[in-house]
């Protein structure tokens, strides 16, 4: 098989890593994570979701641009040349499947930002606690949920048309742009949100641990937090990786995302809790926190108008947030459709794009007709946990296999050190290897058996 059939590169390392942590900063960050951090207890949930993040996250996605790299391909070709053997291809399938079933129901929460962001606009979405309720419940119950579908497509769409324009100019511009706007937009919310009345509370809630509430459960969330947050094993980073260039260096770009990442996620916290508090909010929500919350408390805690433009700066926000990361879920099957079907970027985009419109409009049907989905949670939900609690360690787990205890070491370190360019200490290689050999697949995998099969 002839691997190195990709031509495409981004062009300079600073959109390589833009475009990487566009993938990883995303709704994750701004609506799973503050969501899952309230239910959760709130700063013990914090760190240890900076442990997973740091540790697991880093190591992990080391191995996933190790094997990206190497490929030079898509993750079908990518995963079965690192391993050497037909047989790892299954991880290629899987990934493909996992990227799109992730951007089907992502793009429903995408949707529902960017009509906030139009209500935001038109001045629809602040008033009182019945009107904010009454209108997300209508966007997600029978009467509106054409709504729902129809924007939920638009976004595919949206997505779509970036993706097809390639790897420079659509994926690499894009992210150029937006990640640096995103990041802008969160400090100047974060700030105005923790000068409010009262928010020393939400401040507290965030960075003062109480460990006694901790449970195995909280192990989990945190975990598979950290692989939806981090786009870990869907290939996502395999694929952009193999658009990274030769002297790209693999683990301080591993670094540098993973810190981007925790800082935009902790600057949502920041933005989120001590205005939610502020006002009385619960913060355990759920995941309907930034849709009945939020305009909640820009109604009570912020002048009218400085309410009406901080609730367009953030609903704003979320739009580019969850666009950077469709972008890099689109692109695992448009590249890899695109190379193995020797087709161009336009047809394997459209046929992604349908699959994820079908399935997208599924999800969001399945609000309002509980009967789409199974054991008793929507479509929606099911794609959620499956994905992030399934697929996702899965293929973290085996992406720390391959390179751990599959590739040949020489493979690994002319990656790790990108042809001798980069020189790695003697024990810090050594702790790299003992944490792919043993640490990431072990914990991984306690944590998923016991969660899968001992709790319910
Ligand atoms: N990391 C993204 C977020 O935090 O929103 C979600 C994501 C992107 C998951 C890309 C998986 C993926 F392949």
């Amino acid at each position: 098989m002839k691997a190195d059939i990709n031509k495409n590169f981004f062009a300079t390392q600073i959109g390589s890593i833009l475009a990487t942590a566009g993938s990883a900063v995303g709704l994750g960050n701004i609506w799973r994570f503050p969501t899952v951090t309230g239910q959760n207890g709130g700063a013990e949930f914090i760190l240890i979701y900076l442990f997973f993040n740091v540790f697991l996250g880093v190591t992990c996605m080391m191995t996933e641009f190790i094997v990206g790299r190497n490929g030079a391909s898509n993750p079908l070709r990518a995963y079965i040349k690192a391993g050497n053997n037909k047989s790892w291809g299954i991880m290629g399938i899987l990934a493909i499947l996992c990227g799109s079933l992730i951007l089907s129901f992502y793009s429903v929460v995408a949707g529902w930002c960017v009509y906030y962001l139009y209500l935001a606009i038109t001045g629809g979405v602040l008033g009182s606690f019945d009107h904010i309720q009454s209108t997300f419940s209508a966007l997600i119950g029978e009467k509106d949920i054409y709504i729902c579908c129809a924007i939920s497509v638009f976004f595919v769409i949206i997505t779509h048309v970036i993706v097809v324009q390639g790897v420079q100019k659509g994926i690499e511009r894009a992210a150029k742009y937006m990640v640096p706007m995103l990041i802008l937009l969160l400090i100047a919310l974060g700030v105005a949100s923790s000068s409010l009345p009262g928010a020393w509370r939400g401040l507290e809630f965030l960075f003062k641990p109480d460990f006694s509430k901790v449970t195995m459960h909280t192990f989990y969330e945190a975990m598979s937090m950290a692989f939806f947050s981090l786009s870990l094993g869907t290939a996502c980073l395999v694929t952009y990786a193999s658009y990274f260039r030769k002297d790209a260096n693999i683990g301080k770009f591993a670094l540098q995302i993973s810190i981007i990442d925790v800082v935009v996620a902790i600057l949502a916290g920041i933005t989120i809790f001590p205005a939610a508090f502020s006002v009385g909010v619960e913060p355990d929500a759920g995941p309907s926190l930034i849709f009945l919350t939020i305009p909640n408390v820009f109604t009570q805690a912020f002048s009218p108008t400085a309410g009406y433009y901080l609730s367009i700066l953030f609903y704003f926000l979320l739009v580019l947030a969850a666009l950077t990361s469709t972008i890099s879920m689109h692109e695992i099957g448009t590249s890899l459709l695109s190379q193995e079907m020797k087709t161009s970027r336009t047809v394997a985009g459209t046929l992604v794009t349908i699959f994820c419109c079908i399935m997208g409009t599924l999800c969001a049907l399945s609000f309002s007709h509980p009967n789409i989905g199974v054991m008793g949670s929507t479509l929606f939900d099911n794609l959620d946990s499956v994905t992030s609690k399934v697929f996702m360690p899965i293929g973290a787990f085996a992406t720390c296999m391959l390179v751990g205890w599959v590739m040949s070491r020489k493979t690994v370190m002319r990656q790790l050190t990108s042809n001798n360019r980069y020189a790695w200490s003697r024990p810090t290689l050594r702790t790299f290897f003992f944490l792919v050999k043993f640490v990431c697949p072990i914990l991984i995998g306690i944590i998923f058996v016991v969660n899968i099969f001992f709790t319910n």
